[in-house]
């Protein structure tokens, strides 16, 4: 028995494995190294119905929606579907008091309804490949960092030229594995997608920022585009002469539900993720900078949603600003205690050690990663310093600070323009762009609220950021006001042309050079450019420096992580490519003695019921629904399913994949994680890690009872 035992160690361990449910692989390379895996837990297809170029596959019906979401095809009729917080800013586009869309929905009920989004975009994958050896072509041991990263760049775009040329699409090399691999990516990008369906807020954010990032979870989470084509079905601009796309694959859909235990996988575009850093990567993000923006934001919350429950114009302007604000704020609050409870970081330290020893070993691997973690050490402890200037002083009186602020540093090259004397077109070109920007930034603005922001944010800078690294021009306003800014402010905000929207359109529209004088002695503007100088000169440098060096030890770590690894196959960290994350559905233990079921119901939406809530006041149409038990065929013994959890690996840019069964159909759409596990961008927790889906059923039923939009199931392949 024992030798039998010891024998099939020595399998397994003298060939390639993967460890269960952990990553975020690659399409291409599935085959390889994880299909087996994923048969064994039931998976019924083949890899090549994964990813493949000679013929239609998933991967064909997969998107990149808008700029950070993950959508899916599921009619032959380009109709996509994708979250509800990814199609939040179109749908918050087309509302306004009098059509609210974001309280009540919306709902095509014909071709010609649908909405037209100006720039938002789908784009496909067409083909993959791993490009290291060109990539990699003349570069040598005895190079220089630099020297190597410049011939990388050159073999890059030389890549890049010859994918693209004579041909319609786009690429980019993306280096993985921390520059160990490269791969290119060959894509499709479709530009007229149109708004088709969307559930009011009270569904489609049910539970809003109070349940974000929690399981159990209630949200129906989704929204409907429709991509259009050119009558050649090639990607055109928006022309009512287009028509739906007609996809190379789309996903049939189940109405099977699922059971504890069932396969899953979860095919889309996962941000970033960073499993392989070293614990002061971690520690530099829990005690220091976390703590610090966690704050921050407490404050710009309290404010935004102080205005935005007083005044429903002030609460469509802000709300898709206030949910982005709140997002990473509670992710960074769960990833901070996810971290402490896990203990990860003396986890990485206990690796760093058996790391090291490993590392001792051998003298050429001392010589090579002998120095990796010292090295580490005192880059981190610049790096903290850099990281922390860099977010804080955006947060607060730069780009994504006080809004104001903001606008005045649009006129910037405006300013600089004139002063260097530039041709009447150049300033043209610059008025014009201006003036677009502002109509955009009004479109959402509200005076006083931003005001409020102003005194808080520079409040909170003057008190959080060490003197030696504020900006000259704030100094000297916090001086002339003895850093009582609510004083100022009412002055500042009402002489500003940055805050007036008749006033900044016109200053552009009847723009003269004698007026830039007027710009220049505005605070707001003085302090927009001491920010951009400042950082300009005395941070970026500095950081991209540090970075860079801390990227090129990364680099090594990466590769002698993988040869420590041995024969296990690490997955390398997510870049906003296209992965395959596989897994089980199941539940999880939460806390002591408190295990969570791996599905929600609409029982769970009447318990949360409260009209007095915006993000809980559940429309009156869907308890009809309830009390009637109206649900067709998408109820599962006398009960409405809504979401499920799977241990899937996922992270933000996953919201809106498929997430899809051992047949290979659409059973729910990803949208989260569930709170005690969220750290898993950093270390995953197969214990509580879980993301969160809309359970497609539930999406069919609102379709189809809830908006009786029930046409547009006919498109769809419905698997029973
Ligand atoms: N937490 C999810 C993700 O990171 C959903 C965010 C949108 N919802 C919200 N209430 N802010 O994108
Ligand atoms: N909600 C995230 C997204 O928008 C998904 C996640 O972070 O799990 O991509």
């Amino acid at each position: 028995m024992k030798k039998l035992l010891i024998a099939l160690l020595l399998v397994t361990f003298t060939t390639p494995f993967v460890r269960s449910d952990e990553g975020m692989w690659i399409p291409l390379l599935i085959e390889k190294f994880n299909i087996e895996i994923m048969q064994e837990k039931g998976f019924k297809l083949t890899a090549e119905d994964i990813y493949s170029v000679n013929r239609a596959c998933m991967k064909d019906g997969v998107m990149i929606f808008g700029g950070g979401c993950t959508a899916e095809l599921i009619s032959p009729e380009g109709l996509l579907i994708t979250n509800h917080h990814c199609g939040y800013g179109s749908i918050q586009s087309h509302s306004s008091l009098e059509h609210d869309y974001l309280t009540d929905g919306f709902w095509a009920m014909s071709r010609e309804e649908e909405l037209p989004n100006p720039g938002l975009t789908v784009t496909f994958l067409k083909y993959m490949e791993d490009v290291t050896d060109r990539v990699m072509n003349g570069v040598n041991k005895r190079m220089s960092e630099d020297e190597k990263n410049e011939i990388i760049e050159a073999n890059i775009s030389a890549i890049v030229a010859e994918a693209t040329e004579g041909n319609h699409f786009s690429a980019f090399v993306r280096p993985f594995y921390m520059g160990n691999q490269f791969f290119l990516f060959v894509n499709e990008t479709y530009r007229d997608v149109r708004l088709v369906g969307a559930p009011p807020s009270a569904i489609g954010k049910f539970g809003g920022d109070t349940d974000n990032w929690m399981w159990p979870r209630h949200t129906g989470d989704f929204s409907l585009f429709r991509i259009y084509a050119g009558k050649d079905n090639m990607p055109a601009d928006y022309s009512e002469d287009n028509i739906p796309y007609e996809p190379a694959y789309y996903f049939p859909i189940s109405l099977n539900g699922v059971d504890e235990g069932d396969f899953t996988m979860v095919f889309g575009y996962p941000g970033g993720t960073s499993q392989y850093v070293p614990s002061y990567h971690i520690s530099m993000l829990t005690d220091y900078i976390y703590p610090k923006m966690i704050e921050l934001r407490e404050k710009k919350l309290d404010i935004i949603k102080e205005d935005m429950d007083a005044d429903p114009e002030v609460r469509i302007k802000y709300s898709s600003k206030a949910a982005s604000i709140s997002n990473s704020w509670k992710r960074w609050i769960g990833e901070k205690s996810g971290i402490e409870k896990l203990g990860t970081i003396d986890k990485k330290k206990e690796f760093e050690k058996e790391f090291t020893a490993w590392v001792k070993e051998k003298r050429k691997r001392e010589k090579n990663y002998g120095h990796l973690l010292t090295s580490y050490k005192s880059l981190y402890e610049q790096m903290q310093e850099y990281s922390l200037v860099n977010s804080y002083t955006s947060e607060t009186i730069g780009r994504s600070g006080v809004e104001a602020i903001n606008m005045a540093s649009a006129f910037i090259p405006l300013v600089e323009a004139v002063n260097n004397e530039v041709g009447d077109d150049e300033l043209q070109i610059i008025l014009e762009g201006l003036s677009s920007r502002i109509s955009r930034f009004f479109h959402n603005y509200n005076m006083p609220t931003d005001r409020k922001l102003f005194v808080a944010m520079l409040e909170l800078y003057g008190k959080n950021l060490d003197e030696k690294w504020q900006v000259p021009e704030y100094k000297e306003l916090y001086k002339s006001c003895n850093g009582n800014f609510a004083v100022i402010a009412d002055d500042i905000y009402t002489q500003s042309v940055f805050t007036n929207h008749e006033k900044a359109a016109q200053f552009v529209s009847n723009f003269d050079s004698r007026l830039i004088s007027e710009l220049e002695i505005d605070p707001l503007y003085i302090l927009a450019r001491g920010v951009r100088v400042f950082l300009d000169e005395r941070v970026r440098d500095k950081y991209i420096e540090v970075s860079g060096k801390i990227a090129n030890l990364d680099r090594l770590y990466m590769k002698a992580q993988m040869e420590f690894a041995g024969d296990e196959v690490l997955w390398p960290d997510a870049n906003f490519t296209l992965r395959v994350a596989y897994g089980e559905v199941g539940g999880y233990e939460s806390r002591d003695a408190v295990y969570y079921t791996h599905y929600t119901t609409l029982e769970g939406i009447m318990e949360k019921d409260n009209p007095e809530i915006y993000d809980y006041d559940v429309p009156d149409k869907l308890k009809e629904l309830y009390y009637a038990k109206d649900y067709g065929r998408y109820g599962q013994n006398g009960k409405m399913p809504v979401c499920f959890i799977a241990d899937n690996h996922t992270t933000g840019g996953n919201s809106g994949s498929p997430v899809i069964n051992a047949e290979g159909h659409l059973i729910g759409v990803n949208f989260d994680r569930a709170w005690e596990g969220v750290m898993s961008d950093l270390m995953f927790n197969p214990e509580q890690s879980r993301n969160i889906s809309l359970d497609i059923r539930y999406a069919l039923f609102l379709i189809d009872k809830f908006a009786g939009a029930g046409y547009l199931l006919d498109e769809m392949t419905i698997v029973e």
